[in-house]
This record gives structure tokens, sequence and C-alpha cells, in this order.
């Protein structure tokens, strides 16, 4: 079965791939000639993951995977959430989108926040959502280069370090895009024996 994953980015698809079962071959947007950047307008990360999943299944009519992934500060009502990529403006300056969010959080004793990412499948004619969730704290300074956007200001509970402090596999198995990701999978073996 041919799956489209949602996304331009061809580390994020092979990694995916060598976790599915292999009777599925995973195609990215590029693989089925969509080069469209597909507008994430929903407020919610749910909905943008349905907007991405839907986009791809009514489009080129193909089963579809989508993934959106936000940070949700406690003490900022949510915020950055579905504005992390762009919160400082120009989308996915990672340096400016952390110096913002410190800023906002000078003085802040409630440091609590988590990252959460949800997955939207469109697979015959049903949509199915998967979650991930990881819950830490923002720290008051940038810790360590391992990792990417605010890696080096969350640093998940039970550790003293942050994301970009922490080995990569570390992150890579307890991360909210893992947890997402795991779910996912099982899912996708679960139909895979039944068929
Ligand atoms: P996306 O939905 O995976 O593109 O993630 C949206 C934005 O959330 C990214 O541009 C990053 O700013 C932030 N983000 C997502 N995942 C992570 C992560 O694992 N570590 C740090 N930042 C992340």
């Amino acid at each position: 079965m041919k799956l489209v994953f949602a996304t331009h980015n061809p580390n994020k698809l092979r990694e995916i791939q060598q976790l599915v079962p292999s009777t599925i071959q995973l195609i990215s947007l590029d693989g089925i000639g969509c080069m469209t950047e597909i507008a994430e307008t929903s407020n919610t990360l749910e909905g943008n993951a349905r907007i991405k999943a839907d986009f791809v299944t009514d489009t080129y009519q193909l089963p579809c995977f989508a993934d959106d992934t936000g940070l949700l500060v406690d003490s900022l009502n949510g915020e950055p959430g579905v504005f992390s990529a762009r919160y400082a403006g120009s989308k996915n300056n990672a340096e400016a989108n952390m110096d913002k969010l410190l800023a906002k959080m000078t003085g802040q004793e409630n440091r609590n926040a988590h990252f959460k990412t949800v997955i939207a499948l469109n697979l015959n004619g049903e949509t199915h959502l998967f979650e991930g969730k990881i819950d830490g704290t923002i720290t008051t300074k940038k810790n360590g280069i391992n990792g990417f956007g605010y890696d080096p200001i969350f640093a998940p509970n039970g550790y003293e370090q942050t994301f970009a402090e922490l080995p990569l596999s570390v992150k890579n198995e307890i991360s909210h895009r893992a947890q997402a990701f795991k779910k996912l999978i099982a899912y996708l073996k679960t139909i895979n024996v039944a068929r």
C-alpha cells in the first residue's frame, strides 16, 4: 500500500519508513508531485494536521498522514502553540523564537510547558488521530546544541538537561513526536495484520 506522509522533508520520510511495516510504502509530498506549501490556517494542532492530510487525500485521492507540533507554555495560556514555528514573525527562526519566549517569561515562576504532536491519518475513508505529549519546564537561558527549534530552552521532566543537551537517542525515545509516531505505527501494524 502507498501511504503519503505530508512532508517535504526527505529525512523525516526515511526515518519513519524504517519503522512502518514493509508492505507500506511511504511517499513524500514531492513524491506525488505536490509542491504546494499547504497553509496551516487552524488555531489548533489537530486542525492543522487535518488540513494537511485532507488536502492530499482530497486532491490526490490517496491515503495520507500529516503531523503538527507545538510548544505550549502554561503561564502564557498555551503560547506559542500553533504559532511555534513563526512565533517571532519570520518562519522558523529558532533563535528569535526562543529569545521572544524567554523575554516574555522573565521573572515568571511557573515555567511549566509541554510539547504536543498530533498526527491525522486519512485511511479507508476515516480519519484517525494520534497524540504525543511531553511535560517539562522552560529554562531561563539556552543550553545545548543538539536538536532544533526550542530544544535549548526545554528541559523534560525527570532530566536536568534540556533537549539540546540530551543525546538525540534519548530525545527520540521520549519526545512528543516519538510518542505520537509510535501510536501511528502500532495502528498501521494492526491494520497490516488484518489485511
Ligand atoms: P512542526 O509542526 O513539526 O513543523 O513543528 C512546528 C514548530 O514547533 C517547529 O518549527 C519548532 O519551532 C517547534 N518544534 C517542533 N518540534 C520540536 C522539537 O522536537 N523540539 C523543539 N522545537 C520543536
